[in-house]
């Protein structure tokens, strides 16, 4: 008994010394009990020089090292920002080749803004993280949040709009959704590359209060409320200082203003100095050139700024150890928010609940700009409805850069209409499979319904970008005139034309690296438009684009719906909505100008766009002389009747606005305001309402209005609803110069609400007291 007893004992002290030791052998950094700084300091004094050195920089066109004597990871990222970007080689843009890269691909940003649904932005951001979680990457190259400053410009698709207020309500939920998962989101591009033409040489100049209050508070918010655990530096300069490590917008307002502490990764190929690279608050690099950085060099990751030249300036004592420990720390961070995060879920690609975020999203952003005699939806029984334009059929998540997707499946507005109308099954074909030239007469419901195509034009029959294909045949030699005679013809006895036109993905259009020469529509479509509307009344135009285009014959043209590129289940959404399945209530997230003249931007002469070049042709400055007056601030200044005004969208129903009150006083700089909103017509809808406010009377120049609240309400038929907004004293406030702060001036303020820019249905008078 004795003996057993000891035995006991000794097992006891044995094992609890073994416990003892192996907790004691679990170091700080990997210890999940510990926070996150502890852990940090931990790890990064473990590391050696070279280790350091290695985190900071590219290894492979998309990942960087981890530390594998610690057991961290190599970490991988990826583009960015409408889905997963296909594989490509370690160290060339090729495809890798993978057969498990297909993505969901999701609407394009103008669309998910377009929704004003900021439930959807977050879905949007969940369901991109789970697709990302699977792929094995751990941060996405979006979103990105430049200001849409003209409608030439080329990457204007991957951004959210004109207004800042809207930009930063829609890019918080997305950076948030995203993270929940453990995926950091890299806000893109910081900051001012509002347009793509010679974007690495482009230094633009604005003022202050320009930068504060519309090109900086997309970014703010995506850091401040969104912490975001990324920001990409953009290709151009500020202050004579490329934007990837730049003193003034990166340590002074991104790291010390905001207090941002996670990793600024260089745009790829945004890296140029070493000396700045090392100061002026860069801490991840990626994608240098390094001949000259004009092309890039095999293998060439050792020759960057933050790789060996600078491991040998630190040994030659040039730089202390105190700016790479900084921006080591960062990347730690970074390690233990993602690839080190025990926490986080599985993923999953193509799953169904991605499929139906991308509906959603696109189902909510297409906005119905225009609507005579309700010709849509369209009553479909029994009719011929006639199909034109290359839009119809062209897939579209091939091409515009780097966003460019390999997506499981893209379902074409054609095709989406045969679906819908045949009843045949929604999903699962392969891209590419629609046999554009030999589209038999479809049988409907009705039994008599027909639904024919045209081409009506031709316009980019590529269809491949980086090594991915769609696989689709668009090749048409017959002339302009013959294919507008063609879909002439068959318009004249057609019950109902939908022409799908627009823009695409190619080079001078919605696509990176150039911007539009014009904001005319290409390939003769103006013509192909006017010549049907006139031989058909029922002619609706289904506009495909990122961007606002001329439409010199909108009054002929009885229904016109922005479409947007709307990714994997585009044609289904865009189906629904034209045969009224689903009820539109996206609005617009830009000012739809007429033409060039009324944008600020195209005001100034070429010293404000594109610029003026720097003897030498290195540097061009571009400076944004209209200031704070972008988008629907400049017309509403210049008292110019756009198109379709921002926040526009129609309904199938119809809504009414009225009874707003100040519920409480600006009081600790809080007011809120409350207003009713009631479904008048006789089906179910949504609205967004919006409340834009005017200072009275101010020391400085204001905009006549400005977008400081919205709601996005869904309403039966007769019912009314009354909506609350919380605004503070920063909806207030303009940037003050002299100060560098923002300031709310005592004084009155007008608040109107409605549900467009230009349909303001009520406002109030209220005052700030102090
Ligand atoms: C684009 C970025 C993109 C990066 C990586 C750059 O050319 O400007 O938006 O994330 O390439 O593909």
């Amino acid at each position: 008994m004795k003996h057993r007893l000891a035995f006991l004992l000794l097992t006891i002290f044995h094992f609890s010394l073994f416990t003892f030791h192996s907790l004691a052998q679990t170091p700080v950094y990997l210890d999940p009990s510990k926070d996150i700084e502890t852990r940090v300091e931990d790890a990064l004094s473990r590391m050696t020089l070279a280790e350091k050195i290695a985190v900071i920089h590219a290894q492979s066109k998309f990942s960087s090292a981890g530390v594998k004597r610690l057991g961290f990871p190599d970490f991988w990222t990826d583009d960015g920002p409408h889905g997963v970007r296909p594989d490509v080689l370690w160290d060339e843009w090729e495809q890798a080749g993978q057969s498990n890269d297909s993505c969901v691909a999701f609407p394009a940003l103008t669309c998910l803004s377009a929704t004003w649904n900021i439930k959807l932005s977050y879905m949007y951001g969940h369901a991109l993280g789970e697709e990302a979680l699977y792929r094995g990457k751990s941060m996405i190259l979006g979103p990105g949040v430049n200001i849409y400053r003209t409608p030439l410009g080329g990457r204007n698709f991957e951004y959210m709009g004109e207004d800042p207020y809207l930009t930063s309500q829609m890019v918080v939920p997305y950076v948030l959704g995203l993270q929940s998962v453990g995926v950091a989101s890299c806000v893109k591009h910081y900051c001012l590359n509002n347009d793509e033409e010679y974007r690495h040489q482009v230094n633009v100049i604005v003022s202050d209060r320009a930068l504060h209050e519309i090109y900086l508070p997309g970014f703010e918010a995506a850091v401040k409320e969104g912490k975001a655990w990324g920001v990409m530096g953009a290709y151009n300069l500020y202050k004579d200082e490329h934007n990837c490590h730049n003193q003034y917008t990166l340590n002074k307002i991104l790291k010390q203003d905001w207090g941002f502490d996670g990793v600024v990764v260089s745009d790829w190929g945004g890296a140029h100095d070493l000396d700045q690279a090392v100061r002026n608050g860069l801490d991840m690099e990626f994608g240098t050139w390094t001949d000259g950085l004009t092309m890039g060099a095999t293998n060439a990751y050792d020759m960057y700024f933050l790789s060996k030249q600078y491991q040998k300036a630190i040994l030659e004592g040039k730089y202390t150890t105190k700016e790479l420990d900084e921006k080591v720390r960062r990347v730690l961070r970074l390690f233990f928010r993602t690839t080190m995060n025990k926490q986080k879920p599985y993923g999953f690609l193509c799953s169904e609940s991605h499929y139906d975020v991308a509906r959603k999203v696109a189902g909510e952003g297409i906005v119905l700009l225009k609507n005579d005699r309700n010709v849509l939806p369209i009553k479909a029984e029994g009719k011929k409805i006639l199909v034109v334009g290359e839009n119809a059929i062209k897939m579209m998540t091939v091409g515009g850069g780097s966003s460019s997707l390999k997506a499981q499946h893209e379902i074409s507005p054609l095709e989406g209409l045969q679906r819908i109308l045949s009843n045949s099954p929604l999903k699962g074909e392969k891209q590419g499979s629609t046999q554009v030239n030999s589209l038999p007469l479809r049988e409907g419901r009705g039994g008599s319904l027909s639904l024919d195509f045209a081409r009506g034009y031709v316009g980019d029959v590529g269809g491949s970008y980086n090594g991915v294909t769609t696989g689709q045949n668009l090749k048409d030699d017959r002339s302009p005139e013959d294919l507008i005679a063609e879909a002439v013809d068959k318009a004249k006895t057609a019950d109902y034309v939908i022409i799908f036109g627009g823009l695409n993905k190619s080079n001078y259009q919605d696509c990176e690296g150039h911007d539009r020469k014009t904001m005319e529509l290409p390939y003769n479509q103006d013509k192909l438009i006017t010549a049907i509307a006139a031989v058909n009344k029922q002619t609706i135009y289904v506009n495909i684009s990122g961007n606002a285009v001329c439409m010199p014959w909108r009054e002929q043209v009885p229904a016109i719906v922005q479409g947007w590129f709307l990714g994997s289940e585009a044609g289904i959404a865009l189906a629904d909505v034209l045969l009224g399945n689903t009820n539109p209530s996206g609005h617009l997230p830009f000012t739809w100008y007429e033409n060039l003249d009324q944008c600020g931007a195209h005001s100034f002469g070429e010293a404000a766009f594109p610029g003026i070049w720097r003897e030498g042709k290195k540097v061009i400055d571009e400076e944004y002389k209209e200031g704070i007056y972008v988008g629907y601030r400049w017309t509403d200044k210049q008292k110019l009747k756009p198109a379709f005004a921002f926040g526009h969208g129609l309904s199938y129903t119809t809504f009414k606005i009225s009874n707003l009150k100040q519920v409480h006083a600006s009081n600790n700089g809080k007011m809120q305001f409350s207003v009713d909103i009631k479904n008048t017509g006789d089906r179910e809808g949504s609205d967004v309402v919006q409340l834009y406010i005017t200072d009275v009377k101010s020391s400085v120049d204001r905009p006549v209005k400005e977008l400081k609240a919205f709601q996005k309400v869904t309403l039966k038929p007769g019912e009314t609803r009354t909506v609350f907004f919380v605004t503070d004293r920063r909806a207030l406030s303009f940037w003050d110069e002299t100060t560098g702060g923002w300031k709310a001036e005592p004084g009155d303020f007008i608040a109107h609400v409605g549900d467009a820019s230009d349909r303001l249905a009520c406002k109030i008078k209220f005052s700030l007291s102090e």
